[in-house]
């Protein structure tokens, strides 16, 4: 169990009092920032950061985007903890228990982009992380790094913590700018991208909670330590959300590059009441199956692509022989039916539709013509809405019908 737990969960992370983490290995990072803010973006980028909130994305590609905009006085980080998804639970606990990580992170991104305005941006059923981070942010504006990084961005920095709608789709990035602006969560249409026109028309960075709570100790420590963290080429460490018929269920932060077999069994302790592995829901329920066959795989961005699944945001929910698929696929885009903001009458008919012929797969009233369907909508569907919902809908239904359409021909009416 070495390598579990290294960083942004280690004891020396979780701390709530800013003198403690100042003391500790806290501010270190912020004062390199302060130093050469010039060099802060080209490091992240030679750390090989992405973002940990799905889509592993390079990190540093989007700040170069916002510090490009020098027109604009006014810039906005929102810190993405919408964290609504089922199976994922990792960003509530860096709020909680973190949140000077979070905070020192996202002043050192202000450092390297000129933003002036700090969203936390905070799902409204986790209110010990809210009131966590309350104080903690109270305690960084008395503090003196506070009025170095204000002097730095040449005016006043400004945090605020917004508790979201609570709706899933909230999380989207430009839904999470119309909530900003005090608006419904409705996605918008892309572009003009956040980067060029976010909240008020501002130059508007959306990053999730874990990617920059990595922030500061890659400038505290570099980018080789980071590289060093991951196995192989893979670089630093993922937080799982490990879920479902497991032994030990639970978050993980571990490097990346581990194997799916070594999280299961090493971590997770191995399936529940000695049962066979099925298959995992591999980076929550929008997105794509592993099967026993991929057990070796290593968990990092590149190689769980080229097994036609992706690593998403690490939530891992692990179902054992004997768990029905299809009534499992039919829960989710159920909940993504409910969850679809009905702006696109494709994502909204569809996902309904979609749920309406699993469940009568599942029940045992469908015909061959029914699963037809669902294949034809799986080409149809992907791209004909706004935001990325509609699209994780059907990568989950697609990969399912991949790996398992046995079960469904099964339940068909004979
Ligand atoms: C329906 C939907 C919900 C999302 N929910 C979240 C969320 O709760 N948290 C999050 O960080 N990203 C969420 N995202 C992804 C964000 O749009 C965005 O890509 C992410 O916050 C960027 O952060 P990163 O680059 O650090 O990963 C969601 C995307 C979609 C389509
Ligand atoms: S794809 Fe679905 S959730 Fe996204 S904007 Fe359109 S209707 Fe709303």
């Amino acid at each position: 169990m070495k390598q579990l737990n290294q960083v942004l969960l280690h004891q020396d992370s979780k701390v709530l009092n800013l003198e403690t983490w100042l003391e500790t290995i806290g501010g270190k990072g912020l004062q390199n920032a302060l130093d050469a803010p010039e060099a802060i973006i080209p490091l992240i980028k030679e750390s090989g950061l992405r973002g940990l909130g799905g889509s592993g994305f390079p990190t540093y590609f989007k700040w170069n985007a916002i510090a490009e905009q020098v027109n604009s006085r006014e810039k906005y980080l929102i810190c993405n903890g919408n964290e609504d998804e089922p199976g994922t639970f990792k960003d509530r606990l860096l709020l909680e228990e973190t949140p000077h990580q979070l905070i020192e992170g996202a002043m050192i991104v202000a450092i390297a982009t000129n933003v002036n305005r700090i969203v936390f941006y905070i799902n409204p059923d986790l209110t010990q992380a809210i009131e966590n981070m309350q104080k903690a942010v109270k305690q960084w504006e008395e503090c003196e790094l506070y009025f170095k990084v204000s002097d730095k961005i040449q005016q006043p920095l400004e945090f605020s913590i917004l508790s979201t709608s609570g709706h899933y789709i909230g999380g989207e990035e430009t839904a999470a700018i119309e909530t900003v602006e005090k608006k419904f969560p409705f996605p918008r249409r892309k572009p003009p991208f956040p980067a060029e026109k976010g909240v008020h028309g501002c130059p508007t960075l959306i990053n999730n909670v874990e990617t920059i709570c990595n922030v500061s100790h890659i400038l505290r420590n570099g980018a080789d330590w980071y590289h060093d963290l991951g196995i192989g080429d893979a670089y630093g460490t993922k937080i799982y959300s490990l879920s479902g018929d497991i032994l030990s269920p639970g978050t993980y932060e571990l490097p990346m590059g581990i194997s799916l077999s070594e999280l299961i069994n090493t971590y997770g302790g191995g399936m529940l009441l000695n049962k066979k592995f099925k298959a995992v829901f591999t980076g929550g329920p929008s997105n794509t199956l592993l099967t026993p066959k991929d057990l070796d795989v290593s968990l990092d961005f590149d190689s769980v692509t080229e097994r036609r699944s992706s690593l998403g945001t690490g939530a891992m929910i692990v179902v054992s022989e004997g768990t029905g698929i299809v009534k499992r696929v039919a829960e989710y885009v159920n909940f993504f039916a409910h969850s679809s903001c009905g702006q696109c009458p494709p994502c909204k008919s569809g996902t309904y539709y979609i749920a309406m012929l699993l469940n009568k797969i599942d029940t045992g009233q469908a015909r061959k013509s029914d699963l037809r369907a669902l294949e034809n909508l799986c080409d149809i569907l992907p791209g004909s809405g706004r935001c990325a919902l509609i699209n994780g809908a059907v990568k989950v239904l697609e990969s399912s019908l991949y790996h398992f359409k046995d079960e469904y021909e099964q339940a068909l009416k004979k």
